[in-house]
């Protein structure tokens, strides 16, 4: 399965990031760019640490800083930049959809480094190194997500790659941060964050993504805490071995207690980070295979 090959490339490029020569010619000759049209720490550094691993050549580019602020459209810039002979842009848009449609109009690999509430598909793959690291696996667990899911793309990548992978995925959170089309997703729904808890493998935490909301969602965020925030008294009702897991950027005391998010034993907040890296790299490997070889020493 696609799935499961990339994820045993990401654990080699694992133990290559834990050497002391990180660096590998395999890309060299390639250019990659990151094109983020909306902020990020740890997808844009991960991707550019990826490619400089591998040995290509990687521009960082930010919107805000580009002729995208003079009027360029989105599709104008993707061309401007293909016709850079690049191999591989990796973007990330505010609006759902928006990678997709760039994507037909360059011939150049894309990744979709996030786009708007849609979908984050690396993340969902470093979190899958991270859990089949920690339990051995992913089919059979139980894994709860928890919190803001109506505004999150992690969660809707995670929602198919763990369904893909045989684990069983409840989703948590008020009734006003579930999307319309929960009963489609193939998820069991808590409201009762004890409820859902209860014997779960992995507690996967959303952060409250304020950017994104049009309106009034919740009350306050002292009752959403009380609620929805995980702390060691809601966290008992897992499995005494759960782990926990956040895609950050976190905000500590309003979806995660600080104590729980730096807890060495249970959190995985940090492994999730460096498997990133990771895995970045094995989607950049596999996308450039099969390329025209462009190297000095191609043909
Ligand atoms: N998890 C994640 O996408 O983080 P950044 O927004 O910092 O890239």
């Amino acid at each position: 399965m696609e799935i499961t090959a990339l994820l045993d490339l990401a654990d080699g490029y694992v133990e290559q990031n834990r050497s002391v020569d990180k660096r590998k010619n395999l890309l060299r000759g390639r250019t990659v760019i990151n094109l983020f049209f909306e902020n990020s720490t740890r997808t844009r550094t991960s991707f550019e640490l990826a490619g400089k691993r591998l040995g290509a050549d990687v521009i960082n580019m930010q919107a805000s800083a580009s002729s995208v602020q003079k009027g360029e459209s989105l599709i104008d810039t993707a061309m401007t930049l293909n016709a850079m002979h690049l191999d591989v842009l990796v973007v990330r848009h505010p609006e759902s959809g928006a990678v997709k449609l760039l994507s037909e109009k360059v011939n150049c690999a894309v990744i979709n480094g996030g786009d708007g509430s849609h979908e984050h598909p690396t993340q969902a793959l470093l979190d899958a190194l991270t859990i089949r690291r920690r339990k051995g696996g992913l089919s059979g667990l139980t894994v709860a997500i928890c919190g803001d899911v109506l505004h999150s793309r992690v969660a809707r990548s995670n929602i198919h790659l763990l369904n893909t992978m045989g684990a069983r995925v409840r989703l948590i959170g008020p009734r006003t941060l579930m999307p319309a089309e929960v009963g489609r997703m193939g998820v069991e729904v808590y409201h009762d964050m004890r409820a859902g808890l209860e014997d779960v493998d992995v507690v996967m935490m959303l952060r409250i993504q304020n950017e994104r909301m049009r309106g009034t969602f919740l009350p306050s965020i002292r009752e959403y805490f009380h609620f929805f925030g995980l702390d060691y008294e809601k966290l008992a009702l897992a499995k005494p071995d759960a782990v926990i897991m956040h895609p950050g950027p976190m905000n500590r005391g309003v979806e995660i207690d600080s104590d729980v998010a730096d807890d060495v034993e249970r959190s995985l907040i940090r492994e999730q980070v460096e498997m990133g890296v990771a895995v970045r790299m094995a989607c950049l490997d596999l996308l450039t295979r099969g390329l025209p070889d462009t190297s000095p020493t191609g043909a």
